[in-house]
């Protein structure tokens, strides 16, 4: 599967963010990473399907990869996949009914996806790989942008690797948090193909020098 950079808008400029996503996809991201917050699932507060409608309304055409950090959840998917949405991801625990939640991503014409926090255990997983086109694992506690990336993640990575090999059809598997030019690779050989990188990325002037110093770290 390519290796996709995700680059999370969360560190963007929010006043001139159209341009900015324009920025990154110029200097070679595969997906604009969407973190959505709701100060209630998580202590923080960010957009909304209104800034995603925008983002397309600007012309943007790369996948938007949907991270949502709220609850509860059903209501926003509808709302998102109106917006342009192009994969939806949600915390298993803020969902009553996750299979259900699930098959209203699909529905919707989405790519669904379960996000796991650094203690949250793989048995989420269980019983519903058939509807996941995504596993998202946070390397941070979601909530904030600059965090750093937690060790123990890497274990999970390769727990997750094995599960999504025993699958027939492809999942792809995203990590999120404290990802870095130093650090990528590790994350890459543990089994992960996509990396959401937010203050690495937007916090250096020269998008495109620090997107090709991690693809280059990929392919080492
Ligand atoms: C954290 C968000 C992340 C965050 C990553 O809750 O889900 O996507 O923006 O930021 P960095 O790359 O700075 O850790
Ligand atoms: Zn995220």
């Amino acid at each position: 599967m390519k290796e996709w950079i995700a680059p999370s808008i969360l560190s963007a400029d929010f006043a001139r963010l159209g341009q900015e996503v324009d920025d990154v996809l110029a200097a070679g991201a595969d997906i604009i990473h969407f973190d959505v917050m709701d100060n209630h699932y998580v202590p923080n507060l960010t957009i909304g399907p209104m800034v995603c409608k925008a983002l397309r309304n600007h012309g943007v055409t790369a996948p938007i990869d949907v991270h949502l950090m709220v609850k509860p959840v059903d209501a926003l998917i509808p709302q998102f996949a109106e917006a342009g949405a192009s994969i939806i991801s949600f915390h298993p625990e803020a969902s009553e009914h996750v299979d259900r939640t699930l098959q209203l991503i699909r529905d919707h014409g989405c790519q669904a996806g379960l996000v796991l926090n650094p203690a949250t255990p793989l048995s989420y997983l269980d019983f519903v790989m058939d509807k996941l086109d995504l596993i998202l694992l946070m390397s941070v506690n979601p909530g904030f942008g600059g965090q750093a990336f937690i060790p123990s993640t890497l274990e999970k990575v390769r727990q997750v690797r094995q599960r999504i090999d025993q699958q027939q059809r492809p999942i792809r598997l995203e990590v999120d948090g404290g990802i870095k030019i130093d650090n990528i690779a590790e994350v890459a050989k543990a089994g992960a193909d996509t990396f959401v990188a937010g203050s690495a990325i937007f916090n250096n002037d020269d998008y495109h020098a620090v997107i090709s110093e991690m693809r280059k770290a990929l392919q080492s």
